[in-house]
C-alpha cells in the first residue's frame, strides 16, 4: 500500500487494544484506510462521530500514545491485483509475509509498507486476438494474459469503472504491472489500463448473472462426493470441536478439488497450526501436473498472535482475491480456517467500541456479515461473458462442539452443504469424521441431472440405498444397546454388516495413505456398486433360506474389506473380480 499524505490530519485522544480515537476527523469516510501514529500503522474507520473517528489498526497499538497524528488516505480498505498474487503468502490485509520477514528480519514488524505485488518483474503479455484499436470494451473485459506460473494464466481484465474504445493496446512484450498497456477513450478522456488493479475489499465484486448450482465440485473424497457434496459456486460449513479434523478436510479440499485456483485463508488458528501450512503447503504436488501446488494457490495467513483488527480484515482480502480470479473464467475454491476465529476479532472489536451485544457477545450484524461473505460464493457468468466459480468452505469452530452457538447457527442459515465433524467418530479414528446421520447438502436436488448424466441412471437410487442402510445400522444398533444382538432378525443382522462395510471400507478415508487420501468418482462409485452387489445376494439368499451366519462369514468380505486399496488404474479390474468371487461364493453359499 502506498502511504498517501492525506489533507485530513486528526490526532489520537484515546487507544483501546487494537482500536484508536482520534478528533479532528470531520469529513472521512467510514472505511477510509489511515495511517496512524509515528509509525504510520495501517488503520482503518470502523465509526465516526461528529469530529471523532474510531479505527481499528491492524498492527500492534503498544507504544503509540495519544497526541500522535493520524493521515487519512482517502481511500478505502482494497486489495492490489494482478500477475504476481499467485503462491504469495499474504497477511490479512495482504502484506506478503516472506517479504516481510525478508525485510524486518522478525516476522512482522509495524508500519512496515511493502508491496503486496513485485513492481519490478517484467511479464510477458499478449493480447487477447479480438482486442484491436477501436474495440469497444467494458469493465471485466479480457484485454489479455500473461502466463504466471505453469498453472495459472492471469488474464488482463479492464479495471471496474472502465469502458469505451480501445485507443492503444500493446499486443505483447515484455511488461511491469505498472507500465500501460492500454489506453481507452472514456467520455472524451484518455485512460490508461496498466496490468495491475486495485478493488475494495468490503465490496462484492460484479458479474453478469449467477447459474444454479447444478455442477459438483469434485473433491475425490468419498463421503462428500457421494453423500453430501456440494456445488461449484455453493457454499459448505465444516463446525466441529477441537481435534475432529476441520483442518485436514481443508487441506484435502485444496489438494484435490476440482478448481483451478485455491485461496486458503488462516484465520486466528494457533500459531503452530499455520506454521505447518506454511511449510506444507510448498511442498505439495499438485494432483493433475505434479507441479507444485503453490502454481495455483494464495495463502493468507492470520494466525492468533497477529493482530485481532487484521484477522477481521483476511476474510475480505481472500474473497476479494478470489473473485478477481473467478472474473478471468476460473474456478476458484476458497477456504477459511477458522470462521469461529473471525467472528471472535469482530465480537472482540464490537466489545470495545462498546456496542450492544447480541448473542455470547457476539456482535448483532453477526448474522449479516456471515451471510454477506458465504453470499460471495458463486457460479456466475461473468462481466466477458465466462463461467467462473467460486466455492466458500468455512471451518467452524464451536466451543465444546456443541453447534447451536452463533457462529454455526448463522453459517448453518445461509450455507447448503453441512459437513458435522463428530468428537465420538474421531476418537475412534473414522476419519474423515463427518457424521452420516446429522450432515446434509441441500445442493443433492439441484446436483441429480449432473449424477445421472456421469455416474449412469443407477446411481442415485444406489446412493441413497446406502445412506438408507447407514441410517438403519444407527436404529439398529440403539435396539442392540437395549436388548441385545441376539433379538435381531436375521436379516437385519446382514444389515449391520452391510453397514459396518459402508462404514469401514467405503466412508473411512485415510488423507495420509497416497492411494486412499484421493478417489476418483469412477472408484468411489465402483466401491459402492461392489458393497450393494453384496447386499443385493445377500438379501435374495436370505429369502432363499440361507441363515445370516454363513453370509456373515463369507471370505469374499476379506476381499471386500481392501477395495480402497486398490489403484485407480487396477481398479476396474479389480472390481469385475470381486463380483465375480461374489457370485461364485454365493452359488457354493446356496449349496452348502
Ligand atoms: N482424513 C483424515 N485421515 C487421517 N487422519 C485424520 C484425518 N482427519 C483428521 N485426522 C487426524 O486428526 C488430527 C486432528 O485433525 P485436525 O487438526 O484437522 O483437527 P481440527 O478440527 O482442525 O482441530 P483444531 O480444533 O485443533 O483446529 C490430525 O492431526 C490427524 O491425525
Ligand atoms: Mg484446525
Amino acid at each position: 500500500m502506498k502511504q498517501i499524505i492525506g489533507e485530513k490530519m486528526g490526532s489520537i485522544i484515546k487507544i483501546a487494544g487494537p482500536l484508536v480515537i482520534t478528533n479532528n476527523m470531520r469529513g472521512s469516510k467510514m472505511y477510509d484506510v489511515v495511517r496512524v501514529g509515528k509509525e504510520g500503522l495501517i488503520g482503518e474507520i470502523i465509526q465516526l462521530k461528529n469530529d471523532n473517528a474510531v479505527i481499528q489498526v491492524y498492527e500492534d497499538t503498544s507504544g503509540i500514545k495519544p497526541g500522535e497524528k493520524v493521515e487519512n488516505t482517502n481511500l478505502p480498505l482494497s486489495v492490489e491485483l494482478g500477475p504476481g498474487l499467485i503462491a504469495n503468502i499474504y497477511d490479512g490485509i495482504q502484506r506478503p509475509l516472506n517479504l516481510i520477514a525478508a525485510k524486518s528480519g522478525s516476522f512482522i514488524s509495524r508500519g512496515i509498507n511493502i508491496s503486496p505485488i513485485d513492481k519490478k518483474k517484467k511479464w510477458k503479455f499478449y493480447s487477447m486476438p479480438n482486442i484491436k484499436k477501436n474495440t469497444i470494451v467494458k469493465e471485466g473485459n479480457i484485454l489479455g494474459f500473461v502466463e504466471e506460473t505453469a498453472l495459472v494464466k492471469h488474464y488482463i481484465l479492464v479495471p471496474y469503472g472502465y469502458n469505451g474504445r480501445i485507443k492503444m493496446i500493446k499486443e505483447q512484450g515484455n511488461f511491469s504491472v505498472l507500465d500501460v498497456i492500454c489506453e481507452i477513450e472514456q467520455e472524451g478522456k484518455i485512460k490508461e489500463i496498466t496490468m495491475l488493479q486495485k478493488r475494495m475489499v468490503r465490496v462484492a465484486g460484479k458479474y453478469e448473472l449467477r447459474f444454479a448450482p447444478n455442477v459438483p465440485l469434485v473433491t475425490g473424497q468419498r463421503v462428500i462426493d457421494m453423500f453430501f457434496p456440494v456445488a461449484k459456486g455453493g457454499a459448505a460449513a465444516i463446525p466441529g470441536p477441537f481435534g475432529s479434523g476441520k483442518t485436514v478436510v481443508s487441506h484435502q479440499l485444496a489438494k484435490f478439488a476440482d478448481a483451478d485456483i485455491i485461496i486458503y485463508v488462516g484465520c486466528g488458528e494457533r500459531g503452530n497450526e499455520m506454521t505447518e501450512i506454511l511449510t506444507e503447503f510448498p511442498e505439495l504436488k499438485d494432483q493433475k501436473s505434479g507441479k507444485p501446488l503453490m502454481d495455483r494457490t494464495i495463502l493468507i495467513a492470520n494466525t492468533s498472535n497477529m493482530p485481532v483488527a487484521a484477522r477481521e480484515a483476511s476474510i475480505y482480502t481472500g474473497i476479494t482475491i478470489a473473485e478477481y480470479f473467478r472474473d478471468m473464467g476460473y474456478d476458484v475454491v476458497l477456504m477459511a480456517d477458522s470462521t469461529s476465529r473471525w467472528a471472535e476479532a469482530m465480537r472482540e472489536i464490537s466489545a470495545r467500541l462498546e456496542e450492544m451485544p447480541g448473542e455470547e457477545g457476539y456482535p448483532a450484524y453477526l448474522p449479516k456479515r456471515l451471510a454477506e461473505f458465504y453470499e460471495r460464493a458463486g457460479r456466475v457468468k461473468t462481466l466477458s461473458e465466462n463461467e467462473g466459480s467460486i466455492t466458500i468452505v468455512g471451518a467452524v469452530s464451536p466451543p465444546g462442539g456443541d453447534i447451536s452457538e452463533p457462529v454455526s447457527q448463522g453459517s448453518l442459515r445461509v450455507v447448503k452443504t453441512f459437513w458435522a465433524l463428530d468428537a465420538q467418530l474421531a476418537g475412534s479414528r473414522h476419519f474423515p469424521a463427518i457424521n452420516w446421520l446429522t450432515s446434509y447438502s441441500l445442493y443433492k436436488s439441484s446436483l441429480n441431472e449432473w449424477y445421472n448424466k456421469n455416474l449412469g441412471e443407477e446411481f442415485i437410487k444406489g446412493r441413497d440405498e446406502a445412506l438408507a442402510v447407514l441410517q438403519k445400522e444407527a436404529e439398529l444398533k440403539d435396539i442392540i444397546r437395549l436388548v441385545g444382538a441376539d433379538a435381531l432378525p436375521e436379516h437385519e443382522r446382514v444389515i449391520l454388516e452391510i453397514g459396518r462395510m459402508l462404514r469401514e471400507n467405503f466412508l473411512r478415508q485415510s488423507a495420509f495413505d497416497d492411494i486412499d487420501a484421493y478417489t476418483s468418482l469412477n472408484k468411489q462409485k465402483g466401491m459402492l456398486d461392489i458393497i450393494l452387489y453384496f447386499k443385493k445376494k445377500a438379501e435374495e439368499s436370505l429369502e432363499q433360506g440361507v441363515e445370516a451366519n454363513i453370509i456373515l462369514n463369507m471370505k469374499v468380505r476379506g476381499h471386500i474389506s481392501r477395495i480402497k486399496e486398490f489403484p485407480e488404474e487396477k481398479f476396474d479390474n479389480e472390481k469385475n473380480i470381486i463380483i465375480k468371487e461374489i457370485n461364485e461364493e454365493f452359488v457354493i453359499v446356496h449349496n452348502k
